[in-house]
């Protein structure tokens, strides 16, 4: 869908409606049995490891490339360097674009 189509901001809207009960269920009931089932070192050994899984994969969508394995493993590990340096250059959606006063 392009970003011009008028069911845009509802489509985001309700992704994003989704997303956030989906965050909120992960952060107070998985995350939390999660933490209480394990000891803090090995909480500690699962972020550092989830933080070094992060420099290998992509931040950003690149919907032309392949998504299942090999290839999006493959193509995931090329673009993730680009990606993480060009975030060091991009702004915010919210400071780069100028806010569409049509949209509420
Ligand atoms: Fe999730």
């Amino acid at each position: 869908m392009n970003c011009s189509d008028p069911q845009f901001i509802p489509a985001i809207r309700s992704l994003m409606e989704d997303l956030t009960k989906h965050v909120h269920e992960e952060e107070t009931i998985d995350l939390v049995k999660l933490e209480s089932s394990i000891t803090p070192e090995e909480s500690e050994r699962l972020a550092k490891s989830f933080g070094r899984t992060k420099m290998f994969v992509p931040s950003r969508s690149h919907p032309s490339a392949p998504n299942k394995p090999p290839f999006e493993t493959a193509v995931g590990l090329m673009t993730a360097p680009i990606d993480h340096l060009a975030d060091l250059f991009r702004k915010w959606p919210e400071e780069a674009l100028t806010p569409n006063p049509s949209v509420k």
